[in-house]
């Protein structure tokens, strides 16, 4: 943990902050540095959102909520759902797709034991890494958390030929905007979730703890981000 850390957050009271989002990698050493963290924060294990409420620092988590916003949309069925990867984003992925209704949530990682990890807390199937492909029977929805696809990383390889024509893929990489994933998955005839998306609906719950006004998502304002 970057000792500024530590000062930054602490010294948001000081400097009459209404608070701040922590990304990529401080999301899990904010836990520990912070006043208070919410039940969500702690069930995630990663704080993204800190607001300053009567002078006390208090951490909470909206990629949960952002995720769940952006998928909500698009599903019509809820019965299986299949996440790839355990990392950092993966556990308020996994409390996401229980929230959206999913009965059956399969979780798959390159290391078995962190997938593994998350299962036991949170009622998930583990299926092997190499056998990712096989997991896609039946599935209504296939989540990428891994890193694979994002710019300088390789992309995720995947057989998509089990996964049915009416499920839906989300990716929570947004860099690129298009994954080669979601590029496989568009040219099958899958319906596309990018992680712009949830990049977008993550900000809003945080903006009205500050700020006392809730933003709408719009075309525009993904406009907007985009064109910037
Ligand atoms: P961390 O795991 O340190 O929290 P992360 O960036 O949040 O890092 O997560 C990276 C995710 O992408 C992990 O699920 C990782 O798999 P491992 O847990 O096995 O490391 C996955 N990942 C990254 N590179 C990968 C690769 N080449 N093949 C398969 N999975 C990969």
């Amino acid at each position: 943990v970057p000792a500024s850390l530590a000062e930054f957050l602490r010294g948001l009271v000081s400097r009459g902050m209404a608070g701040c989002n922590i990304t990529l990698p401080h999301k899990e050493a904010a836990l520990h540095l912070l006043d208070e963290v919410d039940d969500l924060a702690v069930a995630v294990g990663a704080v993204n959102t800190v607001v300053v409420k009567n002078k006390k620092t208090i951490g909470t988590n909206t990629d949960v909520a952002g995720f769940y916003e952006n998928v909500k949309p698009h599903l019509s069925q809820t019965k299986k759902a299949v996440m790839l990867g355990a990392g950092g984003a993966a556990r308020g992925v996994a409390v996401a797709l229980s929230q959206l209704g999913f009965s059956h949530i399969v979780i798959t990682n390159r290391t078995r034991e962190k997938a593994e990890a998350i299962a036991k807390d949170q009622a998930l199937d583990v299926v092997a890494w190499e056998h990712r492909a096989d997991a896609l029977k039946d599935a209504d929805l296939l989540v990428n958390t891994t890193s694979l696809g994002l710019a300088g990383q390789p992309p995720l390889a995947l057989d998509l030929s089990l996964l049915p024509q009416q499920a839906i893929v989300a990716d929570i990489v947004y860099k690129p905007l298009i994954t080669p994933l979601l590029a496989q998955a568009e040219s099958r005839g899958h319906k596309t979730v990018d992680g712009l998306g949830m990049l977008l609906h993550q900000a809003a719950p945080g903006f009205c703890a500050w700020f006392g006004v809730m933003p709408e998502v719009t075309d525009e304002l993904r406009g907007f981000i985009l064109s910037a």
